[in-house]
């Protein structure tokens, strides 16, 4: 019988957006992409993993209600970490036969474009790789899971790199600098709406990469670029510079989603509402103090420095009396996913 591992993950909100895949079996991106990863106070995912030789098949829950295991990425995660464990010779061969319970929640909304498959994968993944005593990176088995989830098993900034190999080995994260480098820089997520996307990532990035001549154009011409800029200001800690090519990236990347046929929107009228209103502060501020970016959904993520925090609230608020927008404000994660919460 093994104990119960537990685990919590952070949310990753990129900066520089990973959309569109060169091979969707392996999950490996057509481009680079940067995110930051956020502090698990506010926005995480709690996975227990346990492994019993009386368990007579592989069983999952998520957030309370029991899903099918049968998923090719969730099988995919399982059997990648025990080849890694038999690889290491970590545990023993019995262990490696029995079935697994697994258990794990959100703390804020599934699927509406909150990185919550990001977290989730890493968190489960992490849970996994404690579980079989693996010891090598899971970076890139969490990106079987889920792209952006190869982002979430490190701290601060980090970038996941495309690679180029077939195989997928070189396609995994590594950090750009801790989030002590940057104590100042802060999250500030605004809940628009929770429901489920109507596109899935999955099905937005496939049809955007038949069909976008926009995302061709991004990938060759602005993602390499725009990469370099935001680890340069990030390195320098460029406030306005780090901002601007988030939004311009956020923007360019709901640009990919029109230009594709048939096209689709995540971004609602509030979100728009939103942008409008981050541009009139920046203006009134006379520079740029908070950036927005949007995921595959309606809320947005805004970055900016502590001592914004206060005032940028305060507007929100002003803007929207109604608790609609929920606010959630948080510091970046320091470290790696938190083992045994
Ligand atoms: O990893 P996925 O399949 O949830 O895709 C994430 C895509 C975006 O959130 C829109 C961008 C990103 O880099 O996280």
């Amino acid at each position: 019988m093994s104990d119960i591992i537990t685990v919590k993950a952070p949310v990753n909100i990129a900066v520089i957006k990973y959309w569109g895949k060169r091979d969707e079996d392996l999950i490996l991106p057509l481009n680079d992409s940067v995110s930051a990863t956020l502090d698990t106070s506010i926005m995480c995912a709690k996975t227990s993993v346990c492994a019993r030789p009386e368990f007579k098949e592989n069983e999952i829950w998520l957030n309370g209600k029991k899903e099918t295991f049968q998923s090719p990425r969730l099988q995919n995660c399982l059997k990648e970490i025990k080849s890694r464990a038999a690889a290491e010779n970590s545990v023993n061969e019995d262990f490696l036969q029995w079935k697994v319970r697994v258990c794990s929640e959100n703390n804020f909304p599934t699927a509406a474009g909150l990185a919550s498959s990001a977290a989730g994968y890493a968190c489960l993944v992490t849970a996994l790789a404690k579980l079989y005593k693996v010891k090598s990176d899971v970076s890139s088995i969490a990106r079987l899971g889920s792209g952006s989830a190869c982002r979430s098993v490190y701290g601060g900034f980090v970038r996941w790199h495309a690679g180029t190999n077939p195989d997928g080995t070189d396609s995994v994260a590594s950090q750009i600098e801790g989030s002590a480098h940057w104590p100042e820089m802060h999250a500030l997520i605004l809940v628009v709406g929770d429901t489920k996307k109507k596109t899935s990532s999955t099905t937005g990035m496939r049809i955007s990469t038949q069909t976008s001549e926009l995302l061709k154009h991004r990938i060759k011409y602005c993602v390499p670029q725009r990469t370099d800029e935001i680890i340069q200001a990030i390195k320098q800690k460029d406030f306005p510079k780090f901002a601007e090519v988030t939004m311009k990236d956020s923007n360019q990347f709901h640009a990919v989603c029109l230009d594709s046929y048939p096209p689709f929107v995540y971004m609602t009228d509030v979100s728009h509402l939103i942008v409008d209103l981050i541009h009139k502060y920046n203006e009134l501020s006379g520079s740029t103090k908070v950036a927005y970016t949007f995921d595959a959904g309606p809320n947005a993520c805004l970055y900016l420095l502590e001592e914004e925090v206060p005032q940028v609230l305060s507007f929100i608020r002003h803007v929207f009396p109604s608790s609609n927008p929920e606010l959630f404000v948080t510091g970046l994660k320091t470290n790696e996913v938190t083992l045994n919460p």
